[in-house]
């Protein structure tokens, strides 16, 4: 990283983490501290800890921590480089431009590829726009309703027929084939031996990211052929799995309704849009993945699915929705009408009717509870039996105990059964401990192998750099011996001496390491190990360690003694000495020896 230290403290500084933050999710005041849902894991109750003072965060969830920056980094999926820039803008401050950016690879091919979709984004517009050849691609676009201020806010395009005008284009541009082959925008053709435009006479869906940039394309057929469509495929700045299309449109009126509602289509998106549905996103032909319903998690609170009513649909979506269950969204399930979309029962009924529709919406549970007991005879204990093996699994995962009862409650009344059996069932898989949560994947953290009490005078000092020179008076830094704390503690000691002042900001900017991040983010944020006087707490480690470190050394003598007295080993009094030394500093607890 070149970008020089100071400048860095001076972007962290102008930005403040619980601003940056709460642009993503919704924080609540608790105490010193800012409290929320975790964005990087799903939860349903809040461990994603901000402090205003410390400029920092930690989830005590899943361990993620850092500054402002890597924040952003994690968040956006971008670069430190790439962080400290969007945050300079923000604050106003200008980076030297010759210490910025030119040594980083990954940022410079990503930022050559949204430039490349950018470009390529207008062309294809243009080309709709002003191209005669388009009319047959206005004329399908109006016959399924989208107006020209949809087209013109979701830059829908057209690529041609003649299947290498893009190429020909770009080439004349100055862009190489093989960046274009890269970008997916053209492709090899066996059959004709050479290269040719990948979207040909196709309408195309620019597929933007949460923060607009162009990170991919859709492209539909005019008419009944196949594909329908064809996107571009998956690159360093496209993963399918966290795109949610429209997003980028429509994120602030999620933010504002706290409801989200899922469809399945670009042309869903842009009717509904039209329609005044500014809530809405859809995925690319995915199931709802994981990725997406953390992104969801930091705008809304409910999230209804609507449903093409095609068997295929609905399980390929309901693949994703397990995921749901346990995060902290509420969430609804429709299915439409036999043979609908949401597109073209908006357009057949309009937007009361969709509304009015959506009342229909079920739990989830419900929801789960109409697709396993179609063709179940009820009549049969058997039939019963499969339903209950299908939905108490799913009761199990609810995490409040309010609602998990009613849930019971309701299938034994659907069911005719008796409460109570359910609630024995529910436990036996309570106990069988099958549908564990995730919550324990932490544990990797939490084994850390380093010594405790490292960490713990680490803490103190990291929090309260005063007490260094006490430290250092005690121990050297070759006493630690654990894998990050030696590290750590050798840096801390050489600011010290340096005489530079030692925070915990500036030893992680010094490691920029994600893992070093979320360990000192928890020992800062997690007061409570460290209640009391802190220098009568530093006093009890040292001494600890010191005797530790007594403890061992001296172990090591009494081997050499023994293989002295055994006659294995040449005497030597002074290794006696020593021994007695050590043995009195650990204040005659131990027997001294006296011959040799
Ligand atoms: P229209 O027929 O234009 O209304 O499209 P739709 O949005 O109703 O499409 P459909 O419900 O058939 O599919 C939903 C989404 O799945 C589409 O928006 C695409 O993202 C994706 N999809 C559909 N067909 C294909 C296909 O043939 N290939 C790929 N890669 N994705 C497809
Ligand atoms: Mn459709």
């Amino acid at each position: 990283m070149v970008v020089s230290e100071e400048i860095i403290v001076r972007i962290r500084e102008a930005n403040d983490i619980v601003e940056i933050i709460s642009e993503y999710m919704v924080l609540k005041k608790l105490g010193n501290n800012f409290k929320g849902l975790c964005p990087f894991h799903s939860e349903k109750t809040p461990s994603f800890i901000v402090s205003p003072q410390k400029q920092i965060y930690h989830c005590f969830g899943c361990g993620e921590g850092g500054d402002v920056f890597s924040f952003l980094m994690k968040i956006d999926n971008i670069s430190f480089v790439d962080a400290v820039e969007k945050l300079s803008k923000r604050a106003n401050i200008n980076i030297p431009h010759k210490l910025s950016l030119h040594n980083d690879k990954s940022l410079r091919e990503r930022k050559t590829l949204y430039d490349l979709y950018e470009k390529a984004m207008n062309f294809y517009s243009d080309f709709l726009l002003h191209e005669e050849e388009s009319v047959l691609a206005h004329k399908y676009l109006k016959s399924r309703g989208i107006s020209s201020q949809i087209i013109n806010k979701f830059k829908i395009g057209y690529a041609s027929k003649r299947g290498d005008v893009l190429l020909k284009k770009f080439l004349n541009k100055g862009f190489s084939v093989d960046l274009l082959k890269k970008a997916g925008l053209i492709s090899f053709s066996e059959k004709k031996k050479k290269f040719s435009d990948f979207f040909w006479n196709r309408i195309i869906f620019p597929v933007f990211d949460a923060q607009g940039r162009i990170v991919a394309f859709g492209g539909r057929v005019l008419d009944s052929g196949l594909p329908k469509y064809i996107n571009s495929s998956e690159s360093m700045i496209f993963n399918k799995r966290k795109i949610l299309y429209g997003l980028n449109f429509t994120s602030s009126r999620i933010r504002e309704s706290k409801k989200v509602l899922i469809l399945e289509g670009y042309i869903d998106v842009l009717t509904g849009y039209q329609y005044g549905l500014e809530n809405v996103v859809a995925t690319l032909g995915t199931a709802l993945t994981k990725e997406h319903i953390n992104i969801l998690q930091r705008y809304a609170e409910e999230v209804v699915i609507v449903f093409d009513s095609d068997n295929a649909g609905i399980s390929a979506a309901l693949r994703g929705i397990n995921q749901l269950i346990d995060s902290n969204l509420k969430i609804k399930i429709v299915s439409l009408p036999q043979g609908m979309d949401p597109d073209n029962f908006l357009r057949k009924k309009g937007k009361e009717a969709f509304d009015n529709f959506l009342k229909n919406s079920l739990s989830f549970i419900d929801y789960q509870f109409k697709i396993a007991s179609k063709d179940v005879d009820f009549s049969e204990v058997e039939g019963k039996i499969r339903v209950v093996n299908k939905i108490l699994p799913m009761i199990v995962q609810i995490k409040n105990e309010v609602e998990k009862r009613e849930e019971v409650r309701k299938l034994a009344e659907r069911l005719s059964l008796a409460e109570e059996t359910l609630l024995l069932e529910l436990s036996k898989i309570n106990k069988s401990n099958k549908f564990k949560t995730k919550e324990g994947f932490l544990s990797d953290y939490k084994e850390e192998k380093d010594p405790l009490i490292e960490r713990d005078i680490l803490q103190i000092l990291l929090t309260e750099p005063v007490y260094i020179k006490q430290v250092k008076e005690k121990i050297c830094v070759n006493d630690f011996t654990g894998e990050i704390t030696s590290q750590l503690i050798k840096y801390v000691f050489k600011l010290a001496s340096e005489g530079k002042e030692v925070s915990f900001h500036r030893v992680m900017d010094y490691f920029g390491d994600e893992k070093i991040n979320q360990i000192i983010t928890r020992m800062i944020l997690n007061e409570a190990r460290m209640r009391g006087n802190k220098s009568e707490i530093l006093e009890k480690l040292l001494e600890n360690m010191c005797r530790c470190k007594i403890t061992k050394k001296r172990n090591e003598l009494e081997k050499e003694i023994k293989a002295m007295l055994s006659g294995e080993k040449e005497k030597d009094l002074n290794k006696l000495r020593e021994y007695n030394d050590l043995t009195k500093q650990l204040k005659g607890s131990q027997r001294e020896l006296r011959v040799l």
